[in-house]
């Protein structure tokens, strides 16, 4: 099993270190997995006048998964936003049509003094936002900024889904929520929008085939609110790229920081199984903290987790990398994002360790070598 590596900007390289270090330990251990680091991003701008080489493009096409950084920083002002839709992020979430966006949200028990919701209102959430990521305003045609008859400047975006898209989607969503508890809510703003309408309707299609799914709706503004107020009422939460970019982050106030969410894009076959992944933090480059060994590697670790979950079908040693990240935080360990004077405060690597350490606890409850047949 390979696991393709490609750090990228900002933070990305730190963070997706210590994630590295988690599955070298596992290797240690007897995991079958190899990891194979390509640069991609402003380090490659800077050398090729390009951000991704032909070879890495072709690793990126053929690998089954991919533990990806961050991409973005002050310098990307300057690059042609040509050149960032041609070579970027979204780029690669397109070509390798990578159309689920999986990111699970949980309440962390020992950061509850981090947490901006109250204790009750958090406590035991734990959601799965399905996002769209292929589709909707962020590669709807026609886009672009152009003068319009009276020469004053107009700019279009164009928010379009065919059936097709919206029903693999939900279908995938339906699949996760048999996984989890059964409840789906479909979020989009039907009262507005005639896509949302169709949204609608071909979820309702999906969801009436499957007797053990129950299928809600909600409208994104009232979701929003719905998600601070009580995030209890979500399972799993189904919606297009930008309504599920901004409920995600929104989402996040529950972890108590966005440094601590993983997220998982994949590319579902018609047999319901990921053909190709791409795994990364959600928190993305944050350029005003990079290279100082501050940044929240949990974000990476966990998403390191659901690459192993859903790409390499080892769902044990996910959970013991969750429980790790846990038992580390209830050790105490802080990075800046999530300290509020009541843990240790550490670094980067520091919390890297620390989560080994609680590995290597763990694992004398675990038979090894049974985690990963
Ligand atoms: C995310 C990010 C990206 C997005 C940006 C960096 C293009 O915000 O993954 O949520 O909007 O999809
Ligand atoms: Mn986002």
């Amino acid at each position: 099993m390979e696991l393709l590596v490609i750090p990228g900007d900002g933070i990305g390289a730190e963070v997706t270190h210590e994630a590295c270090r988690v599955a070298e330990w596992f290797i240690a251990k007897g995991m079958d997995l190899t990891l194979v680091h390509r640069p991609f991003g402003l380090e490659v701008w800077n050398a090729e006048g390009r951000l991704v080489s032909d070879e890495t493009m072709e690793l990126v096409r053929k690998a089954p998964a991919i533990l990806f950084g961050a991409i973005g920083g002050e310098e990307y002002h300057d690059i042609p936003l040509e050149i960032v839709r041609e070579q970027g992020l979204l780029k690669i979430r397109r070509d390798l049509d990578l159309f689920a966006n999986l990111r699970p949200v949980r309440y962390w028990e020992p950061l509850a003094s981090v947490c901006p919701l109250t204790e009750s209102t958090a406590m035991e959430s734990d959601l799965l936002i399905v996002r769209e990521l292929s589709g909707g305003l962020y590669y709807g045609e026609p886009r672009g900024i152009s003068e319009g008859a009276d020469g004053k400047r107009v700019g279009v975006n164009t928010m379009s889904y065919d059936e097709d898209r919206i029903r693999r989607i939900i279908k995938a969503a339906v699949n996760l929520a048999q996984q989890r508890s059964g409840q789906l809510m479909s979020v989009d703003k039907s009262n507005v929008l005639e896509v949302s309408q169709l949204w609608r309707s071909v979820a309702q299609e999906e969801a009436r085939k499957h007797a053990d799914v129950t299928l809600r709706h909600m409208l994104v503004d009232n979701c929003a609110l719905q998600l601070v107020r009580n995030p209890r009422q979500f399972d799993t939460i189904v919606t297009e790229n930008l309504f599920g970019d901004i409920l995600s982050d929104c989402a996040g106030a529950i972890s108590g920081s966005l440094g601590m969410l993983p997220s998982a894009s994949l590319n579902i076959g018609e047999d319901g199984e990921p053909r190709q992944g791409l795994y990364e933090p959600v928190h993305g480059s944050a350029p005003d903290i990079a290279g100082q060994g501050i940044a929240n590697p949990i974000g990476s670790i966990l998403s390191l987790a659901l690459a192993l979950r859903y790409s390499f079908g080892l769902p044990l040693v996910a959970t013991m990398i969750e429980e790790a990240v846990n038992a580390a935080l209830l050790g105490g360990a802080r990075t800046s994002d999530i300290d509020f004077g009541q843990g240790r405060l550490v670094s980067t690597s520091a919390m890297g360790d620390a989560i080994l350490d609680a590995l290597e606890r763990l694992s004398q409850n675990y038979t090894m070598k049974t985690l990963f047949q």
